[in-house]
């Protein structure tokens, strides 16, 4: 988590890097702040807590602050709480300041060791024993890049920093141990940041640090070393973003904006993957058919909304007699492995950087699992890096913290992987012609059932004074029922949770009263029976129903249970349908309670620390 960015720029750097902390706020919101080095070699900084904002506000009540070397950075807290002293760039001496995204776990012993050496500590952070190592070495006599050298010799844990001093003031040193770290290619100027959308408006040629690499920054040139000073050589990469894909245009919240590009984005993540009857295997890649071939079973590895599209996929792995097993990552990393012969490992993640989901692939690669595949939105993240096989879910940036677009790709993703290995199983021709034809007609399913945003509006005013709600689903719906409630509480605060339908009588229930909204999802597919009973056990007890269903559901509105027609689909995409009308209340809802919907408190969207 947390937002690095950093330049050596040909002009005042200030404005820069503030764009780019905004385009960086999705990391992490709960304070930022800025150090830039001006022409009489003075260092000024500027930080306070709370959003991006605050620290606009500080810096047009502060003198003005220029200079063309600078950092900055928007964080997420993990050792000391949010106020203005935590914020980062963390400062040594007159001279030296730092910017960090991860954690530093031997913090503690570097701290006291420092402290016998009669440094001071001005924060609670675990960042300021970083910026302390690095002057003692200066004051030692060592420059700025051996300093930072000897400095990462010693620090154990997963980060990236950005560093610069007073001393040198075209200087800017990165590295990279974990967190993601890219270099900006400019004219003349250069530049770090924690992802390329942060540089888009400065430049789109970037150099994508491998772990272990630190980056030495002297304006316009740029060195790539490892550790030992050895030089390192990274590919020039183009950024396919645009600018205006990281705008928000008309629309009031990135949220909503990323809700109603979902047709658009399912039809690029279908794009050149499929004929009208068949799917394209080669999309998987070169090495996919040897890899498929030998499959037996799956390993589903994810965390929060991508785990739920794992859940979804499991059941439509088992459908056509693909072994699939789902789990969060930092469940699977931390516990012990029974290997399945022939495993495929797939991890689901929408940045490709969630720090839970790679320690879980690189726990499977040690238990000895077969070979990985990912499912991602991000070309150049960690995740693509170290997998097998990669399927790109071609979402678009996304910028709203609660994933939405990403979710509803993952899933139109993962429908080709099981037609890919389904194939391998029992899925026959016919079978494949069906799930295609159903997939090509997606993206205007999802249309119509935006439509139902007017009266999805006006349902959300019932959640105005609510504090609890309860989802329920079955089968591949249970885990959509999971992602509507971890939608709303992200987005409202408002206390929700999911159960599988028929668990509710093993205790739920007891919840049920006239106060609480049930809301249920209710397609018309070989469950429905049994889900219908589950409702009426919940009407029985005087609960508020709200339940989105399939026409032919035969499920009529009736005291204190509102339906809302979906228009019918086949149960292979019903998931993905479902989902929108969820993901509408959760934004509607919060546009009700006035929360900060594209950045929900305490929340960031790259979750990068364990
Ligand atoms: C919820 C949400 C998170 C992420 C989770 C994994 O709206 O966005 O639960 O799904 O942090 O992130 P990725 O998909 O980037 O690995």
């Amino acid at each position: 988590m947390c937002g690095i960015v950093g330049a050596v720029a040909k002009s005042d750097v200030l404005p820069m890097l503030l764009d780019g902390l905004k385009r960086l706020e999705y990391r992490g919101y709960d304070s930022a702040g800025v150090a830039v080095i001006d022409q009489n070699k003075k260092l000024s900084r500027i930080r306070s807590a709370g959003k991006i904002v605050e620290l606009e506000k500080a810096l047009s009540s502060s003198a003005a602050m220029r200079g063309t070397t600078g950092i900055a950075h928007t964080r997420w807290a993990t050792h000391g709480p949010p106020t203005e002293i935590n914020a980062h760039p963390h400062i040594s001496g007159h001279n030296l300041a730092l910017v960090c995204n991860g954690i530093i776990e031997n913090h503690e012993a570097l701290r006291k060791a420092q402290q016998a050496n009669g440094i001071q500590f001005a924060s609670d952070t675990d960042t300021e024993v970083i910026v302390n190592e690095i002057q003692q070495h200066i004051q030692n006599g060592l420059d700025l890049l051996a300093a930072v050298k000897a400095t990462l010799a010693v620090l154990e844990g997963a980060y990236a920093i950005g560093v610069v001093s007073a001393d040198e003031p075209n200087r800017l040193v990165g590295a990279r141990r974990g967190s993601p770290l890219v270099v900006g290619i400019g004219d003349g100027e250069s530049f770090i940041a924690s992802d390329m959308s942060a540089l888009i408006s400065v430049t789109r040629d970037f150099f994508i640090l491998e772990n272990g690499d630190i980056v030495d920054i002297n304006g316009g040139n740029i060195s790539i070393i490892d550790q030992c000073g050895r030089p390192q050589y990274r590919d020039k990469k183009r950024s396919g973003l645009s600018a205006d894909a990281v705008e928000l245009g008309d629309h009031r919240h990135y949220m909503i904006k990323e809700i109603h590009e979902q047709s658009v984005a399912i039809a690029t993540a279908l794009e050149g993957r499929i004929t009208a009857t068949r799917l394209l295997e080669a999309c998987f890649g070169i090495d996919s058919n040897e890899i498929f071939d030998k499959t037996k079973s799956v390993q589903i590895i994810a965390c929060g909304t991508s785990y739920h599209a794992g859940m979804v996929a499991r059941h439509w792995f088992e459908e056509y007699g693909v072994p699939c097993q789902a789990e969060i990552g930092s469940e699977f990393h931390s516990r012990s492995h029974v290997v399945p012969e022939d495993c495929l490992v797939v991890t689901l993640s929408q940045s490709g950087e969630t720090i839970d989901t790679l320690a879980a692939l690189a726990a499977a690669k040690q238990a000895g699992y077969a070979h990985c595949l990912t499912i991602c939105n991000v070309p150049e993240s960690s995740l693509v890096r170290e997998s097998d096989l990669v399927l790109m879910t071609h979402a678009g940036a996304e910028i709203g913290v609660a994933s939405t677009k990403a979710f509803t790709t993952q899933l139109t993703a993962l429908r080709l992987l099981v037609i890919a290995l389904g194939r391998r199983f029992s899925m026959t021709i016919t079978d494949e012609a069906r799930l295609i034809k159903e997939l090509r007609e997606l993206p205007s399913k999802v249309d119509q059932a935006m439509t139902l945003e007017p009266t999805i509006k006006e349902i959300a005013e019932q959640f105005a004074d609510k504090q609890h709600a309860l989802f329920l689903g079955r089968g591949a719906h249970y885990p959509i029922a999971l992602e509507g409630a971890l939608k709303l509480k992200e987005i409202s605060y408002i206390h929700a949770e999911a159960y599988p339908a028929g668990e509710l009588k093993h205790g739920p229930l007891a919840l049920v009263d006239n106060e609480m909204p049930v809301i249920s999802v209710a397609p018309n597919d070989r469950l429905l029976k049994k889900l219908k009973g589950n409702i009426e056990e919940v009407r029985a007890r005087g609960g508020k129903l709200i339940v989105f269903a399939d026409p032919s559901a035969e499920i009529s509105a009736q005291e204190n249970l509102q339906v809302i027609n979906v228009a019918p689909v086949d149960s292979s995409i019903a998931p993905i349908i479902y989902t929108i009308p969820l993901q509408l209340l959760a934004y509607h809802v919060g546009l009700i309670k006035g929360t900060d919907v594209d950045k929900p408190r305490n929340l960031a969207k790259s979750v990068t620390v364990e």
